[in-house]
């Protein structure tokens, strides 16, 4: 078991330092930098159907529905289709409105989760096209979808999913892409900016990695709390509802994830003195207004950390500590911002002596509805 983990202590930081590769695997031959274009053979459909295209649903739950809450930010701001995300397990019952212009993308690790392969059968039903975001190729999703984007993230032991998610948001950033230059809904010299962005994430993985000590001191801190907040607007609170799942997970500590303007609608009631707030604050045309979400809460006690990107200097005259992730381009702010989330629940829950890999009452595949 020792040598299956690499000398690492556990699957889960195994998981979280193979992440440069895995999203190296996962753009591999997909990104054609010469042509500076997505090549995804993988997708059977004709560009007139692409066209034909009316809205997106995208079906998950757990941590990929996490990463479907990003895919819904980038193929609406790169392709201009209107997409909802629904949990795999509230999708049917609402009686959602399937129609054969409507492309629905399931997403699961392990292409097994109950749920998820039955909103893909009731997909099916109403003749939508299903594309399937996978980690396991021969799984149930991946058989029983129109076209499959593999992610290439090798297997996923612990139950924590970390490397698993990055590759989906690489899924969904490869996809998003391919849409757009089929449609025709972004400029050359973007769809180029972003594929080179892509393209320079793993080498930036790598050099957040290289700071885990500073993150480890913050959940040593972190770990003696009962209760926290994540904030964030817009893809910052996509992760924070990342990062706030993970923490639950594996150290059993309450967080509540929340989108940083509707703190004054309720939840700024529990703000109380010392209590521990991970603001995320990386994306540039939502600064400001996070910044004042920020003041609030250090105004009522807060004790906050924040993660921004390098290069600016005004978070770290609103928070009591900063962690700056690599500049990217805002849409892929996520790829990196999650990594240091990541990190923080894994020491949060070793200084508590959790079961890093096995949390109570989890299990990694879900296979009952
Ligand atoms: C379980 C796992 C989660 C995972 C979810 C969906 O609850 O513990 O980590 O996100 O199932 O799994 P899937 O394999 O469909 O991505």
């Amino acid at each position: 078991v020792t040598a299956e983990k690499a000398g690492f202590d556990h699957f889960m930081l195994k998981e979280i330092y193979e992440q440069p590769k895995a999203y190296r695997d996962t753009m591999g031959a997909r990104i054609d930098a010469a042509a500076s274009k997505v090549v995804l053979p993988e997708i059977g459909m004709t560009p007139e159907q692409i066209r034909s295209i009316r809205q997106v649903h995208i079906v998950a739950c757990g941590t990929a529905y996490h990463a479907g809450l990003v895919g819904k930010s980038v193929i609406e701001h790169l392709a201009r289709i209107p997409v909802e995300t629904d949990v795999a397990s509230e999708y049917r019952y609402r009686s959602p409105i399937i129609t054969p212009e409507t492309l629905v993308i399931v997403v699961s690790q392990s292409g097994e989760t109950a749920d998820t392969l039955a909103a893909l059968r009731e997909a099916k039903r109403c003749g939508a096209r299903v594309v399937a975001i996978t980690n396991v190729v021969g799984s149930s999703v991946a058989r029983e979808a129109d076209d499959v984007i593999v992610t290439w993230a090798g297997p996923e032991i612990a139950v924590a999913s970390t490397k698993a998610y990055t590759s989906q948001l690489i899924g969904f950033y490869l996809f998003g892409l391919y849409l757009a230059q089929t449609l025709g809904t972004a400029e050359a010299t973007y769809i180029e900016e972003v594929l080179r962005g892509l393209r320079e994430l793993p080498e930036k993985v790598e050099r957040i990695l290289e700071q885990s000590e500073a993150i480890k001191e913050v959940a040593e801190q972190i770990s003696t709390h009962h209760s926290l907040f994540f904030i964030g607007r817009g893809l910052d609170y996509a992760v924070a509802l990342e990062g706030s799942l993970k923490l639950k997970e594996i150290s059993y500590i309450h967080s509540e994830a929340y989108a940083a303007g509707e703190l004054k609608h309720g939840t700024l009631a529990l703000i109380e003195e010392g209590i521990p707030v991970i603001a995320l604050a990386t994306q540039d045309a939502l600064f400001e207004k996070t910044v004042s979400n920020i003041k609030e809460v250090k105004a009522r006690g807060a004790q906050v950390f924040g993660i921004h990107m390098e290069g600016d200097t005004e978070l770290a005259k609103a928070v009591d500590e900063v962690f700056a992730i690599p500049q990217t381009h805002p849409l892929l702010a996520p790829a990196l911002t999650v990594v240091p989330l990541q990190l923080l629940s894994y020491y949060a829950s070793l200084a508590l002596g959790h079961d890093v890999d096995k949390p109570r009452n989890l299990a990694k595949s879900v296979t009952v509805e």
